[in-house]
């Protein structure tokens, strides 16, 4: 079975679990890397960092033109721990993938925001310390810090036993 890994990854995080699901197969796989037209294979391992929201462009358009295709996507997401915000996120990746595509399943775990981001944090806080929701924010950029884990690493592991099940 001709499997192919495709992602998109800026701090590193998608790109540990692209690697990991690299190492879980039984056999190389045929493509390894950035999004590219000339990828052939049966299953087609698709991973993107979360960009406000969505997935990174080079991954939606990449997504855009798959057609007949079986497709298992993975991301990474700052924000963490909650399966209805993974969904959310999924159905909108799954409006870039044509209807004559098979979605074998899609993976999320949390990973690590770049430093800057808590900066802002504390920042809006002091100008705003009656909002609540940046505490939450912070604490949040705290428990992403050791993501993804050697746990999010087993799982990742198993999706992909799953999927090629
Ligand atoms: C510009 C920017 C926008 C982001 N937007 C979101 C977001 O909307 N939701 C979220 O959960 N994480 C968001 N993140 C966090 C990243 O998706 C997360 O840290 C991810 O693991 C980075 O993956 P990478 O290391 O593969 O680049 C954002 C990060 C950046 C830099």
């Amino acid at each position: 079975m001709k499997i192919a890994i495709i992602y998109s990854s800026i701090t590193g995080n998608t790109k540990l679990l692209a690697e990991t699901i690299k190492n879980e197969l039984k056999e190389d796989a045929v493509y390894f890397g950035k999004p590219n037209d000339d990828i052939d294979a049966d299953i087609y391992f698709i991973g993107s960092w979360t960009n406000k929201g969505d997935a990174s462009i080079d991954i939606i358009n990449y997504l855009k033109k798959l057609k007949n295709k079986k497709i298992a996507y993975f991301a990474t997401a700052g924000y963490g721990g909650s399966s209805e915000y993974y969904n959310t996120l999924f159905n909108r990746v799954k409006q870039y993938i044509d209807s004559s595509n098979t979605i074998l399943g899609s993976f999320y775990c949390q990973g690590k925001m770049p430093i800057q981001v808590k900066e802002r944090y504390v920042k809006m806080i002091t100008e705003h310390p009656e909002d609540k929701n940046l505490e939450v924010s912070l604490k949040n950029f705290e428990d992403a810090l050791t993501h993804p884990d050697k746990k999010d690493l087993e799982n990742v592991k198993k999706w992909v036993n799953k999927i090629l099940k």
